[in-house]
């Protein structure tokens, strides 16, 4: 699939410039596009942040300026820590990794200034080791930078995994080199890396914030159809003419998404929103839906990483949703029961349906077991799995049906009929 290819279109900020030819924009060419990074005072960028009401694009959509106000009003904890949040561990998308090979002085710049406006003295670039050509962007464009900011920027190639890349993982890692949640988290505004206050920030956010801080709040305001402003990184996979990485305003509709990719090449039956974490709907129902985090939200869906996978009516919904759950099972940091069983018992359970050989009540568990593991981690991993399946449920009912009967795949079926 070639989810690393950008869909260019003409909204775009953070992909503004030069063409995604895979090339990474060079610090001399970032400069004279966007001019130097600007000198904002501290309470001014806050404020200007929460002027935006932006908010973290790593997928829980926690806004960005309480979260630097909470480490920049309570000084005395000792020298902050920050980390910008590279790992993008979501296998389908590529939003964070495409940004980074194109535009790492972004990320940097808003690394730098999250750093100046909360007084760290060190910037953890944290970077899934698996994403090379964003890796080897992001230390080209390290070695370009001052002196100075070199030596607060520190890159580390993370490992891979799917929790590698949540945040108490990333500071355990930081600490231990170990990349697990951990298990009582302590309250990062405070107590993180090295036990200093830490700021853990997905690298579309912070590469928004590089732009706020050059134009303001209201230029940042402008964009954006729905609530929630701005523009966003979104990745389209399935039946497109084009899958790949789009920046489109937040609000735009999944059908002009579709559009900017291309058009469909299939006829598509439901949707995956937000990643492997994210919300099955039917095609129909979202069609026309704007894609922002408020009025997904407001239909029970998620906007989380920005992955919009759409399948097509010969793609077994069960087969896909059952492959998501065996990869969730298996990225469990294996620390919390609920998440170590009951994610490999539904891995185990939906995998039987898929394949045909569900025992009678697989079903009836499948759907006891997602309420059963919910909030029940000391991350949020088997919540996210259990929203994945659960809504799959209610998506593929009829697809669920026949294979738990062991009558036949509808998808399989509809194949068969276009012979
Ligand atoms: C299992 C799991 C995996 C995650 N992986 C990532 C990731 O790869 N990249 C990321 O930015 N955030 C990831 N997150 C979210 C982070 O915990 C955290 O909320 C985020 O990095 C904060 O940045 P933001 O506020 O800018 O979104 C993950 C969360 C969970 C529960
Ligand atoms: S919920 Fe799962 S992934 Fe999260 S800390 Fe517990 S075992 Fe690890």
């Amino acid at each position: 699939m070639g989810t690393t290819q950008p869909v260019t279109q003409p909204t775009e900020r953070l992909l503004a410039g030069p063409p995604l030819d895979g090339r990474a924009e060079a610090l001399h060419a970032h400069t004279t596009r966007l001019g130097a990074l600007p000198h904002v005072p501290a309470v001014q960028m806050i404020a200007a942040l929460e002027a935006t009401g932006l908010r973290g694009r790593g997928g829980a959509g926690f806004p960005v300026g309480r979260k630097w106000r909470a480490i920049h009003d309570q000084p005395g904890l000792g020298v902050p820590v920050i980390v910008a949040n590279g790992a993008e561990g979501e296998p389908e998308s590529a939003k964070d990794r495409v940004l980074m090979a194109h535009r790492p002085h972004l990320v940097i710049d808003g690394a730098l200034l999250a750093a100046r406006t909360l007084g760290a003295d060190r910037v953890e670039l944290y970077l899934g080791r698996e994403h090379t050509a964003a890796v080897r962007a992001m230390k080209g464009a390290v070695e370009e930078r001052l002196k100075s900011d070199r030596k607060l920027l520190h890159v580390i190639e993370a490992p891979t995994g799917y929790v590698a890349g949540e945040s108490t993982a990333v500071v355990h890692y930081l600490n231990s080199k170990d990349a697990r949640p951990m298990l009582t988290p302590p309250r990062m505004s405070e107590r993180g890396v090295r036990n200093r206050p830490t700021l853990v920030q997905n690298v579309e956010s912070l590469a928004q914030v590089a732009l706020i801080a050059r134009y303001g709040a209201d230029w940042f305001r402008d964009a954006g159809r729905g609530k929630d402003r701005g523009t966003g990184l979104v990745t389209i996979a399935g039946p497109v003419r084009h899958e790949g990485v789009a920046e489109i305003e937040l609000g735009t509709p999944l059908a002009e998404l579709v559009e900017m990719a291309g058009g469909l090449t299939g006829n598509p039956k439901a949707v995956l929103i937000g990643g492997y974490f994210g919300t099955w709907a039917p095609i129909e129902s979202v069609w026309g839906m704007p894609l922002e985090p408020e009025s997904l939200k407001a239909a029970g869906l998620t906007f989380g990483c920005g992955l919009v996978r759409i399948v097509d009516e010969r793609t077994c919904g069960v087969g896909y949703s059952a492959r998501i759950m065996d990869f969730l099972a298996a990225g469990s940091a294996m620390q919390c029961g609920p998440c170590k069983y009951g994610l490999a018992d539904l891995a185990e359970a939906s995998g039987r349906v898929a394949g045909m050989g569900a025992k009678a009540t697989d079903l009836y568990d499948i759907g006891r077991w997602t309420a059963l593991v919910t909030g029940r981690g000391a991350c949020r991993h088997p919540d996210g799995a259990a929203q994945q399946m659960s809504t799959a449920l209610a998506v593929f009912a009829d697809d669920f049906a026949s294979h738990a009967d062991r009558r036949r795949c509808l998808a399989a079926s509809l194949i068969g009929a276009y012979r």
